[in-house]
């Protein structure tokens, strides 16, 4: 198969930022940053390291305290940009990683996938690990898309297609 180059980021996208991605399983976060060749620190990828198994959603305080043990490698490494492929869903879960941005004066950026529970749902069904049902509508119930208020420098709305626009906040 040809190999196909990374697509861009988009237009006048921060060189120097934390970015959390944030939107329900199966909104295409992991695609998103795959087909841009963007590594990430990932909740999915900790949990294979950790318990042997992407899935396995045991252990969280775990799996996040090295995530933002990692995070903090990397600011303090100087790296410009890291992204966190974590569904990110509401300010508390957030709250922790922006302020560890803040505290090495980085930046943030939201990737805010907003994909119909629908679509997220359809995808869900055909992937080999699918998340519960029962648990992706208690996750939709969850969901708060980002606001400016908790400090984002940016934001962008992802679609369902993989599109990105500038993003103000809910309506
Ligand atoms: N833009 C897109 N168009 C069509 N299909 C897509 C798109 N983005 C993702 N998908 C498909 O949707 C499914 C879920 O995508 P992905 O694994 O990226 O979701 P995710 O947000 O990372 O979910 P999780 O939070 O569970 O890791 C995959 O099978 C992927 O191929
Ligand atoms: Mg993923």
């Amino acid at each position: 198969m040809p190999v196909r180059p990374p697509l861009p980021l988009p237009a006048g996208f921060p060189e120097r930022a934390v970015v959390l991605l944030i939107g329900l399983p199966g909104a295409g976060k992991t695609t998103y940053l795959r087909r841009r060749r963007l590594a990430a620190l990932s909740s999915d990828e900790l949990r294979q390291t950790i318990l042997d198994d992407p899935a396995d959603q045991r252990h969280p305080e775990l799996v996040f305290s090295a995530l933002r043990h990692l995070l903090r490698a990397r600011l303090r490494a100087g790296r410009p940009l890291t992204f966190v492929d974590a569904t990110n869903l509401s300010p508390r879960e957030r709250e922790p990683l922006m302020a560890i941005a803040e505290e090495y004066r980085y930046p943030c950026v939201a990737l805010y996938f907003d994909v119909p529970p629908e679509i997220c749902r359809r995808r869900n069904r055909r992937r080999g690990r699918a998340v519960p049902e029962a648990a992706l509508e208690r996750l939709a119930a969850r969901l708060r898309p980002p606001a400016s208020s908790e400090g984002f420098a940016a934001m962008y709305r992802i679609d369902a297609a993989g599109g990105a626009a500038p993003y103000f906040g809910p309506q």
